[in-house]
């Protein structure tokens, strides 16, 4: 408490560069200029220069999600998650469906690099899976159909055990997470501001919704990548973002 007030920790605003080539999330970079955000590099843009793009981040001092969702043998992800530390990103994710092992090696691998220690990022179900879905796998991985709730809160305990520092998890999950696990670091995409087309999102939340049920991260991509004006658009999702009180489950949950 300060002064009579609580401190509530502010949700981060990552913006998903989802572009195929680095010249154009370059041009989004240059146009949000110093707004505090955080910048997302998937797959697409990784392959298109991306790593090149994550350097010249760095370099200026932007803060970087490498978002490539390692899943490998241990010993090849605790690598790659080494060469993204020295990257300088900020986070980066791995699926928590690798097990104890991979987790533990990222974990292990992260602490024999000095003063650089990245927030290590857990995937546990694609959002994109429903129960119908979900259920294909895990009937054919272990015999019983497994929804994807049980799934996300069981790989979730785990990852908090096994040396993770958050989860990305959807609108939906949070809540659910955020009553087991209050301090977990948590990234939550599909998330629209009032009047953005939904896209193929199928379950959305506004951003001070997701502030209020305790995220710390919220990711943003096409509301802000195909808007008009992303300055504006990220500045209303700032505002949004700061004039938005958590519940007070949330703050009591989410403070340190
Ligand atoms: O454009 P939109 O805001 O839907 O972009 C969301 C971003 O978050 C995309 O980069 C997408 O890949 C990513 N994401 C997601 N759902 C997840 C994990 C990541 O939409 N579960």
């Amino acid at each position: 408490m300060t002064h009579g007030r609580t401190l509530v920790q502010p949700t981060d605003l990552i913006v998903a560069l989802d572009y195929a080539r680095a010249d154009a999330a370059m041009a989004l970079v240059e146009k949000l200029g110093a707004q505090p955000v955080v910048y997302k590099v998937g797959f697409e843009l990784f392959l298109a220069g991306g790593l090149d793009l994550v350097r010249e981040l760095v370099h200026r001092k932007k803060r970087v999600f490498l978002d490539l969702k390692f899943h490998d043998i241990p010993n090849t992800v605790a690598k790659a998650a080494q060469q993204a530390a020295r990257l300088h990103v900020e986070m980066f994710t791995i699926h928590l469906a690798g097990g104890s092992q991979m987790v533990r090696a990222v974990a292990d691998a992260l602490a024999e690099i000095d003063q650089i220690r990245p927030k290590i990022l857990g995937v546990s179900v694609l959002t994109s899976f429903d129960d119908v879905r979900w259920a294909e796998v895990t009937q054919a991985l272990t015999g019983h159909a497994v929804d994807v709730s049980a799934s996300v809160l069981g790989l979730t305990e785990h990852a908090v055990f096994w040396g993770a520092d958050g989860v990305v998890c959807s609108a939906v999950e949070l809540p659910l997470i955020r009553e087991s696990h209050p301090n977990l670091y948590t990234v939550v995409p599909g998330i629209r501001p009032v009047g953005s087309p939904v896209n193929d999102q199928a379950r959305v939340m506004t951003p001070a919704q997701a502030r209020e049920a305790g995220a710390n991260a919220i990711v943003v991509g096409r509301p802000i990548t195909e808007a008009a004006d992303p300055r504006a658009a990220v500045e209303s999702i700032l505002k949004e973002l700061s004039s938005t009180e958590p519940k007070r489950e949330a703050i009591l949950k989410t403070k340190n």
